[in-house]
C-alpha cells in the first residue's frame, strides 16, 4: 500500500510502498481516506524517529474488515480514529501505556491502517471525510484543556494564543459554542481577523511591543480563562493577563520552556497553572457529541494530495497555516 514515510531525522517525507496491515483480534481494518497533520508531526520530523515509520495521528476512512471478536456490521462503516491510545483508567492523567498514534506505531497517512476497534467512532454524518480527518487530535486536547482542565463556563473571557494553530482554532470553535467570550493573539493580523470573524470577540499581535495592554484594553481587563501552547518567553505575560482566581491551561512548547515567573504574582493572584495532554476516551466520545450537536466544521488550511505531504508540513516551518493541512488519500 501507499504510505508516507518518515524515514529518520530531518529527512523529507517520502511516498513509498509499505506492507499492508492485517487486522488482528479486536481490530478493524480501515480504508483511510484522508489524514491531517499536527505539529507533533512536524516535531518528529526533526526528531529522532530511527526507523522507516509511518506517520500521521489524525485520520478518517471507511472500514474494510474485521478481525475477531468484532461484530461484522462495522463493515462498510464511515469512521473517525481517536489518536489518544492507552489513556488509561484514571482520568486525571495517562497511564504508563499511554501512546500516541502514529509513531512509534505506524500512523494514519497511509492507504490502510489497522487499529483496535475500540478506537474508532462512526463519523459524525454532517461533516465531509477529510473535515473528519481534521477533527481528532486537537480537537480532543482542546475539549479536555478547556473544559475538564480549564473549567470553562459561560460567559467566562477566555484567551487563547497562537490562534493560527489547529488546536487553538479547534478550542475557539468549542469555547465561542460554549457560550465564552474569546480573545485571541497571532502572529499575523490576517489570522486575527479571521478569528474574529469566526467568532472572536478581538484579539492581538503578539508581535507588537504593547500587546499585553492593547489587549487588556480590549478585553476591558484580564481573563478568567487562558489556554497557552506556546510556553517561551510569552508565558509570563500570561500570569499578567490572568484575572485573580484565573486559570491558565497549558499543552505545548512551541516557543520552547517557560521563562522565569514571579512567584508572588501567581500565589498573590491565586491563580491555577494546569498542564494537560490528549484526552480520555469518555473526553473524545463526548467531543464528537458536541461537534454532532453543534453541527461544527473544523477549519482546514489545504487540503493536498498524499503525494504533496512534503509540501503540506513545510507550510508549518514559519506557521503559515490557519487551520489544519489534510491530506487526501
Ligand atoms: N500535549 C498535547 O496533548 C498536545 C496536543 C496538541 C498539540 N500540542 C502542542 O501544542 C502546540 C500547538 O499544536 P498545533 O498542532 O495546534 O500546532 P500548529 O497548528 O503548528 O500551530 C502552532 C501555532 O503556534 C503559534 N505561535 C507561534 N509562536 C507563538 C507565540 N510567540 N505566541 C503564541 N503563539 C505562537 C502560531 O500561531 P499564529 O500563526 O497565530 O501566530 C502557530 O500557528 C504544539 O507545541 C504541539 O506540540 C500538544
Amino acid at each position: 500500500m501507499k504510505a508516507i514515510v518518515l524515514e529518520g531525522e530531518g529527512k523529507p517525507l517520502r511516498l513509498m510502498d509499505m506492507p499492508a496491515p492485517e487486522p488482528g483480534p479486536g481490530d478493524v481494518l480501515i480504508q483511510l481516506k484522508a489524514a491531517a497533520f499536527n505539529r507533533r508531526d512536524w516535531g518528529l520530523q526533526h526528531g529522532s524517529a530511527r526507523q522507516p515509520t509511518i506517520l500521521g495521528s489524525d485520520g478518517a476512512g471507511v472500514v474494510s474488515a474485521v478481525g475477531e471478536e468484532v461484530p461484522a456490521n462495522w463493515v462498510g462503516r464511515e469512521v473517525i480514529i481517536n489518536p489518544s491510545l492507552n489513556f488509561g483508567e484514571s482520568g486525571r492523567a495517562q497511564g504508563p501505556d499511554f501512546q500516541i498514534l502514529g509513531i512509534p506505531r505506524h500512523g494514519t497517512f497511509a492507504e490502510m491502517i489497522a487499529i483496535p476497534q475500540e478506537y474508532v467512532h462512526p463519523k459524525p454524518a454532517h461533516l465531509t471525510i477529510e473535515e473528519a480527518a481534521a477533527v481528532p487530535l486537537a480537537t480532543l486536547t482542546g475539549y479536555r484543556a478547556l473544559f475538564s482542565r480549564g473549567g470553562l463556563q459561560a460567559g467566562e473571557r477566555v484567551l487563547l494564543t497562537g490562534i493560527g494553530g489547529g488546536a487553538a482554532l479547534a478550542m475557539l470553535q468549542l469555547a465561542t459554542t460554549a457560550g465564552a467570550e474569546v480573545y485571541v493573539t497571532s502572529g499575523s493580523d490576517e489570522k486575527i481577523e479571521r478569528a474574529k470573524q469566526m467568532g472572536a470577540s478581538g484579539g492581538v499581535n503578539y508581535r507588537g511591543a504593547d500587546w499585553v495592554h492593547e489587549l487588556q484594553t480590549l478585553a476591558g481587563g484580564g481573563f478568567e480563562l487562558i489556554v497557552d501552547s506556546a510556553g517561551g518567553p510569552g508565558f509570563a505575560q500570561l500570569i499578567d493577563l490572568a484575572i485573580p482566581g484565573g486559570r491558565i491551561v497549558m499543552f505545548g512548547a512551541t516557543r520552547g520552556n517557560l521563562p522565569e515567573l514571579t512567584t508572588r504574582t501567581i500565589y498573590w493572584k491565586q491563580l491555577s497553572i494546569l498542564g494537560t495532554t490528549m484526552g480520555t476516551a469518555e473526553e473524545f466520545a463526548a467531543m464528537i457529541r458536541f461537534y454532532e450537536q453543534h453541527r461544527l466544521h473544523p477549519t482546514i488550511d489545504e487540503i493536498l494530495p498524499l503525494e504533496e505531504a512534503e509540501r503540506g508540513i513545510r507550510k508549518m516551518d514559519h506557521s503559515e497555516q490557519f487551520g489544519k493541512i489534510v491530506v487526501k488519500i
